[in-house]
């Protein structure tokens, strides 16, 4: 047991308030701070791989949900100038520019890129100051303290935040169910995890991940349809994602729905160009790779055996409560077919526990969704890590009110 989770969340919304209680008589704190604190609600952001998740504690979902793609345009290669495009800004842009991802497999890997379209996201879009509000940022599960560190740094020095918290993933996507014990099986667009929650304890000792989700299943999804005679390329990649999410579902039984008659396999999807194209088995079979990744060249587990390989450390009386609580959430959960078949099979691997599988309608915004809670209950005000705190102690008051 390494983590502690230190609060419930139950009652969650009803407690929402959203403000932040101060350290009124601390030298550091600006007079200014504290006033703009009292009057503004706290940030919740959550930055995935595929979507940074944006909005205010106590809401049910998050006002901004903005891709990260940061896009430098051309002419400026070689120049230290950035021109952050993102959200609205990058949709409508016309002018060439070479994508960058700042977060990989659900890790940073470009702070200052990450800073900027942070920046882009609070003024242009949520059009706030975020010196004035206290930010809960989720970090990955398995987040090193460097990292931890990194995402400290950024908020207090780079933005300037008067409060902040960061909380695990894992953690604030159990949150978002209500619970203090789960098994939470988690696949976004560039990460998925397996990771047991105990009493409010994250068990990251035993916490599986894999580096592959989403994003993954969309370019497999476009080397099938290639396969079958189009010629997509990776220009078109929304596109793909798009007919995957709309088109696409997971099989409760391949063999069977490799022997349906074409007709029925078949759909058609209207591209952005008007035309249309008609998508058969490739709407099934692209699914098939969270559970065997090897389809797309991956020797790393699939969700199901990383899912076996978590538990087969627990013991027994662990493994039982996880069982009966394991939560879907993630974008890639919400693949039509894909809680019925996780429980399918989970239920074969264990006969005699009857593993129950919760997979709310809301689990794409999951981590979201629990900071939002965790971060307005009263209860939790106590735990945001202060400023003068930071300008004190460092990153070790962080470790102590946060992990
Ligand atoms: N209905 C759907 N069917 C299939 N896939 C979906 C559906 N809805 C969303 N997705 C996929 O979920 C992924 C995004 O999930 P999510 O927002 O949880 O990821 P993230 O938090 O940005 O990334 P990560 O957690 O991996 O760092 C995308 O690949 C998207 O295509
Ligand atoms: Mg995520």
């Amino acid at each position: 047991i390494q983590t502690r989770a230190s609060l419930s969340p139950r009652g969650g919304l009803e407690e929402a308030a959203g403000m932040v209680p101060l350290p009124v008589s601390h030298e550091s704190a600006t007079t200014a701070n504290i006033k703009a604190m009292k009057e503004t609600k706290a940030l919740v952001v959550d930055t995935g791989t595929g979507h940074f998740k944006c909005g205010f504690a106590g809401d049910l979902w998050p006002l901004y949900v903005v891709s990260p793609t940061f896009r430098k345009p051309t002419w400026e290669a070689g120049s230290n100038q950035r021109e952050t495009l993102v959200g609205k800004e990058l949709q409508n842009s016309s002018i060439p520019s070479t994508p960058i991802s700042p977060v990989r497999h659900g890790t940073v890997v470009d702070w200052n890129s990450v800073q900027d379209v942070l920046k882009c996201i609070f003024k242009a879009e949520m059009k706030i100051q975020p010196e004035d509000h206290a930010v809960l940022m989720s970090v990955p599960s398995l987040c090193s303290t460097t990292e931890k560190g990194k995402y400290a740094e950024m908020l207090f020095e780079g933005f300037h935040m008067p409060a902040i918290h960061l909380a695990y993933q894992s953690h604030l996507s159990m949150y978002s169910y209500g619970k203090t014990s789960a098994l939470v099986v988690e696949s976004g667009h560039g990460v998925s995890y397996v990771a047991p929650v105990y009493e409010g304890y994250i068990l990251r000792n035993i916490t599986g991940k894999v580096d592959y989700a989403g994003l993954d299943i969309t370019y497999y999804l476009m080397k099938l349809l290639n396969e079958s005679g189009n010629t997509f390329t990776e220009h078109q990649l929304n596109t793909i994602q798009d007919l995957k999410e709309k088109c696409c579902y997971t099989s409760l039984d391949l063999q069977q729905d490799l022997s349906l008659p074409v007709e029925k396999q078949q759909v058609d999807y209207k591209l952005p160009d008007g035309h249309f194209i008609t998508v058969g088995k490739e709407r099934f079979l692209c699914a098939e790779a969270l559970f065997k990744p090897v389809l797309f060249g991956s020797q790393q587990q699939g969700l199901l055996q990383l899912t076996l390989t978590c538990l087969k450390k627990c013991n027994a009386d662990v493994i039982r409560k996880m069982l009966g609580n394991v939560l879907l959430c993630g974008g890639s959960t919400m693949m039509e077919g894909f809680a019925e078949r996780f429980q399918k099979e989970l239920a074969t691997m264990f006969p005699c526990d009857c593993p129950i599988i919760a997979a709310s309608p809301q689990r794409k915004a999951a981590v979201w969704i629990g900071g939002s809670i965790l971060a307005s209950l009263n209860s939790f005000q106590d735990l945001w890590v202060h400023r003068y705190e930071y300008e004190e102690h460092g990153s070790t008051c962080i470790f102590k009110k946060c992990f």
